[in-house]
């Protein structure tokens, strides 16, 4: 059992996570700023995992519990350093974190780079030096599988050695801060996945590919704001009404059905994943992983049309339109490296996302947003 700081744990990866981690025995302390997201999250988690939230202010007036959330920014350097300070002084330091927070629209990261890189990489940045002032060394990073860019066909699935090209500032912001991560290891230009690192540092890097689905429980799920500019919450809008219909952006691109293809990967089978590298990491030598979290399994636009319309017993409205620019044809993760390293695979399939997806967007029509407790 570890005390873990969880920076974004309000949000959508962050919330699965938490629960996965408050099952496997770890205390948590949650540092959201609730920019994207509220505390009915955390409530629910606390809810699904039997123990109590407790609120409190980052010079933390109480002994942390179980499950202990603070409102907070992680740009923040007197915040982050009263949070390692008073946890130490309950003698409950800080041994690891899991670092969600940061900004995630590509087309927002287009329109405000600025804002990108500052929450992106200089809020890491601030995170990374209160951990080492506090002697904090050990951290599981959200990477993206959007740093592979347009891969190349001969590169599919993706291995973590694929080359890194990101093609817009939300990407450029994730490479930064890996790079960044990679610097404090000692391990500086080197492309391999695994490596022994200096300085104590215990570094996984995570490299998600498509997140979608729900706690099976439907109380807990991705609440986007205003319009889902990602495929799978679309689609359950559109299953659910909210939505008429759902653009498929091109049917010409070189895929056995002509759309897009990707690797969905069912966010309970991502959550079990960090608690399997915060695992790995917290037992081994000083190092710095570099892994994709995926299925291994492409899907189409199509494909997952006809799954969620399979679950949902509803028609899916649909129409074609020309390709979305900045779009890849196919990404899917070559996932044999986390196996190795984590003893870590998905479990669950497309219909089990739908499946979880719908049972999330039925109970949740509009999300948190009109939620009670
Ligand atoms: P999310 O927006 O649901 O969660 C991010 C959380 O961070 C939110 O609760 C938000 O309020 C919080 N946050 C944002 N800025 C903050 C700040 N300055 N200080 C404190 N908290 C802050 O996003 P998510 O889908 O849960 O993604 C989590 C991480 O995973 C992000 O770093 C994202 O870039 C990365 N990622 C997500 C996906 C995906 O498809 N969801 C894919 C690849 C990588
Ligand atoms: C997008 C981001 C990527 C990010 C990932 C996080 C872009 C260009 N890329 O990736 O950087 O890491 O989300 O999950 O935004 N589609 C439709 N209609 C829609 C929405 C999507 O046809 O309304 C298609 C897309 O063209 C694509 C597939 O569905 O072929 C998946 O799209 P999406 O869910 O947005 O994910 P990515 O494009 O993989």
């Amino acid at each position: 059992m570890a005390q873990l700081l969880i920076t974004g744990g309000a949000g959508f990866l962050g919330s699965h996570t938490c629960l996965v981690l408050l099952e496997a025995g770890h205390q948590l302390l949650v540092l959201d700023d609730f920019s994207n997201s509220s505390a009915i999250s955390l409530e629910r988690v606390a809810e699904l995992a039997g123990v109590p939230l407790q609120r409190d202010q980052p010079t933390l007036k109480a002994t942390l519990e179980a499950f202990t959330l603070v409102e907070g920014d992680i740009r923040d350097t007197q915040c982050l350093d009263a949070l390692f300070t008073s946890a130490k002084a309950f003698g409950q330091p800080i041994e690891a974190v899991i670092h969600f927070a940061g900004l995630k629209a590509v087309g927002e990261s287009v329109q405000q780079p600025l804002r990108y890189w500052d929450v992106n990489v200089v809020g890491t940045q601030r995170l990374l030096t209160a951990m080492n002032f506090h002697h904090c060394r050990t951290i599981v990073f959200s990477s993206s599988a959007t740093l592979y860019g347009y891969p190349h066909p001969n590169q599919i699935p993706i291995p973590e050695t694929a080359p890194i090209q990101p093609i817009n500032p939300y990407g450029a912001s994730k490479h930064a801060a890996e790079a960044l991560l990679a610097d404090l290891a000692g391990c500086s230009g080197k492309p391999e996945p695994i490596q022994a690192s200096s300085g104590g540092w215990r570094i996984a890097r995570l490299r998600y590919f498509n997140p979608v689905g729900a706690h099976p429980s439907g109380r807990i799920g991705e609440d986007p704001n205003g319009i889902p500019n990602n495929l799978f919450p679309f689609i359950t809008q559109v299953a659910v009404g909210r939505r008429p219909e759902l653009t498929v952006f091109g049917d010409d691109w070189p895929t056995p059905d002509g759309t897009g293809v990707r690797d969905y990967i069912h966010v309970m089978d991502l959550a079990e994943g960090h608690r399997e590298a915060l695992h790995s990491l917290l037992n081994s030598d000083p190092q710095l992983l570099t892994l994709n979290l995926g299925s291994g399994q492409g899907a189409s636009v199509l494909d997952v049309v006809k799954a969620m319309e399979a679950t949902s017993q509803r028609a899916i409205p649909h129409r074609i339109a020309p390709r979305r620019p900045g779009d890849a044809a196919i990404t899917v993760a070559n996932p044999t490296l986390a196996a190795q390293q984590l003893h870590w695979r998905t479990q669950r399939s497309l219909t089990d996302i739908c499946r979880d997806g719908w049972a999330w967007q039925q109970d949740n029509p509009n999300g948190y947003g009109e939620a009670c407790l």
